[in-house]
């Protein structure tokens, strides 16, 4: 198995890092390795629902100086441009979501309320944060969005993803449109957009 990337040089001089989700299950692994193998500043903004457990991460001895919590629901835009103020991120890595796939069965509204409108207040945001900065932080600010192979629906029988044809429809509720609204704006804004698209993860943190 080979190592995983060294974290300095994959944020590559970028200092102030805001997570989304980062109380989340991989979000909070995220920021626990940014914590431990970088000096970066780590925003962490979160609702801290249902899902959500900090314990590991203010276990970390750097936890104390360098990362900031910020309760906010995506949902609300104005919090959510407060918060990307305050954090003043070089990169923004966005895991928050509605996640588990039978809850959205049971409540599809609160995914399209985190998912799509989440995101999309989201990248408003940073947006505006983006266009407030002097030109050599604009360069560098990165956006990317996490997301899960599962926006393809169901692998066939060679490995490869059915898509649209057998997407089921609570899968359907979870992050395709955020996905979409993301990558518009980035385009527009004149910059690639960065998507990760994992396979479940196990084990806990
Ligand atoms: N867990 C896996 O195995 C796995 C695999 C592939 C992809 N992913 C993707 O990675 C991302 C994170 O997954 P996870 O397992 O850490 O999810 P999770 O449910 O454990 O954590 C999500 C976090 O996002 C926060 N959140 C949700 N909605 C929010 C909102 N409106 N405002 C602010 N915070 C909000 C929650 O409070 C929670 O702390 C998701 O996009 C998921 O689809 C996860």
């Amino acid at each position: 198995m080979t190592n995983p990337p060294d974290v300095p040089a994959l944020l590559a001089g970028r200092h102030r890092i805001l997570v989304t989700g980062g109380a989340g299950f991989i979000g909070g692994a995220v920021v626990r390795r940014l914590l431990s193998e970088s000096e970066a500043l780590v925003f962490n903004l979160d609702k801290c629902g249902y899902a959500s457990d900090l314990t590991s991460i203010e276990a970390l001895p750097q936890a104390e100086a360098r990362h900031q919590l910020l309760k906010v629901d995506l949902t609300d835009a104005a919090a959510t441009a407060a918060a990307v103020q305050q954090a003043d991120p070089d990169l923004v890595l966005h895991l928050a979501a509605e996640s588990h796939v039978d809850r959205s069965i049971e409540g599809p509204g609160a995914f399209i309320e985190s998912n799509v409108s989440g995101t999309f207040h989201l990248l408003q945001a940073v947006r505006a944060h983006w266009e407030e900065l002097p030109s050599e932080r604009r360069d560098p600010l990165r956006l990317h969005h996490i997301s899960t192979d599962e926006v393809f629906g169901s692998l066939g029988p060679t490995g490869r993803s059915l898509a649209a044809r057998h997407i089921s429809a609570a899968r359907f509720t979870r992050q395709p449109a955020a996905e979409c609204d993301g990558g518009l704006i980035v385009i527009a804004l004149g910059a690639q957009p960065l998507r990760t698209r994992p396979g479940p993860a196990f084990g806990g943190p």
